[in-house]
């Protein structure tokens, strides 16, 4: 049978490894982008990465480099780009009216049953799509960089979003390799980014209020919690920290709140604070792109055999 068509509009960082994802899968992917050279580019180091992968043992799915590579095909023409394709993942830029522009030619050229979805870290689904003939079928896929490595997806409806698209896109993901999960309304930075800014702004308050050093501070996620919640989450670790989660909050809800209670303000991410973390941080990845691109690489090596070894251990 012939593999199912997806069209990925923007090959930047995201839309290449939307490309390699689906490409794993299986899929013939169509990569879409309005600058040939772009394009090229992302071939180049989509060929690159993949061979890399092979060799090194870690390539997904069943398919060899070479195959996976046959599957992908790229165009500067958006009405031939999407023609076949069943899904559509946009990964422009994080621009609104851009974003905006771009489903409305969507709206104008595609069928009844094509899901459209953007990469989109934080636009609502009501900014996006409100207004488009086709919002049944549009949806957000949020993904996590870099895809390929971290899977999990946040998915988004609309207000209007058919529930099937929702139940399509969330097989899709899953018939993909990903980690798909469902909001059940919008709301401001989705799930991921609320949980990762709650954790950045007390990281930002601890090191601005010289609690403790930028580099101790990253330790504490880095071999403390983070070590914990690669594999289990903060719901689950009170229930294993105690008799359940009933028995944690029994016995720890008053603590918790006394020290949520001394939380400051949002901060404002500028002045003293910003030159600290910096400076820390440049003495041990220096702002150059060799150093920072090495550093990147290491990060995504990690990654992968954190992948492995989640993939060993899993159980549900
Ligand atoms: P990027 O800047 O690396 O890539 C954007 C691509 O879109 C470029 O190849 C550019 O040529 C292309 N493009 C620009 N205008 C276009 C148009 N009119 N039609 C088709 N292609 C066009 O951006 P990146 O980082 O890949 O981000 C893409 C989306 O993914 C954004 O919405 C971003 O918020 C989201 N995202 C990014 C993450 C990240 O860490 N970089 C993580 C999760 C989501």
């Amino acid at each position: 049978m012939e593999p199912s068509q997806v069209t990925i509009i923007g090959s930047g960082l995201i839309g290449r490894s939307w490309a390699m994802v689906f490409a794993a899968g299986g899929f013939r992917v169509k990569l879409y982008d309005i600058a040939q050279e772009q394009l090229t580019t992302a071939l180049e180091n989509i060929r690159k990465q993949m061979q890399e992968m092979e060799k090194s043992g870690v390539l997904k799915g069943a398919l060899s480099a070479e195959q996976q590579l046959a599957l992908i095909s790229v165009c500067t023409d958006l009405k031939a780009a999407v023609e076949g394709a069943t899904f559509i993942q946009e990964c422009t830029p994080e621009n609104l009216e851009l974003k905006k522009k771009i489903f409305g030619q969507l709206d104008l050229i595609v069928g009844d049953s094509v899901i459209l979805s953007s990469s989109t870290s934080c636009l609502l689904p009501s900014k996006l799509f409100t207004g488009l003939k086709h919002v049944k079928q549009c949806i957000v896929s949020h993904p996590v960089n870099p895809p390929y490595f971290v899977p999990l997806v946040e998915i988004v409806p609309h207000p209007e979003t058919d529930p099937s698209t929702t139940e399509r896109t969330y097989a899709l993901m899953k018939k993909i390799g990903q980690s798909p999960v469902k909001l059940n309304r919008e709301i401001e930075g989705f799930v991921l980014n609320r949980l990762q800014y709650a954790v950045i702004s007390e990281a930002w308050r601890l090191v601005g209020e010289g609690v403790i050093s930028p580099t101790d501070l990253d330790l504490v996620m880095s071999d403390g919690l983070g070590m914990r919640y690669a594999f289990i989450g903060p719901l689950e670790t009170m229930h294993l920290n105690a008799e359940g989660v009933s028995n944690y909050c029994e016995r720890y809800a008053e603590g918790m709140k006394l020290v949520l209670n001394t939380f400051g303000p949002v901060p404002e991410f500028s002045g003293e604070t910003v030159q600290k973390v910096n400076q820390a941080l440049s003495e041990k990845i220096p702002v150059v792109p060799k150093a920072l691109d090495a550093r990147r690489k290491w990060r995504d090596e990690c990654l992968t055999g954190l992948a492995k070894l989640k993939t060993q251990m899993k159980s549900d």
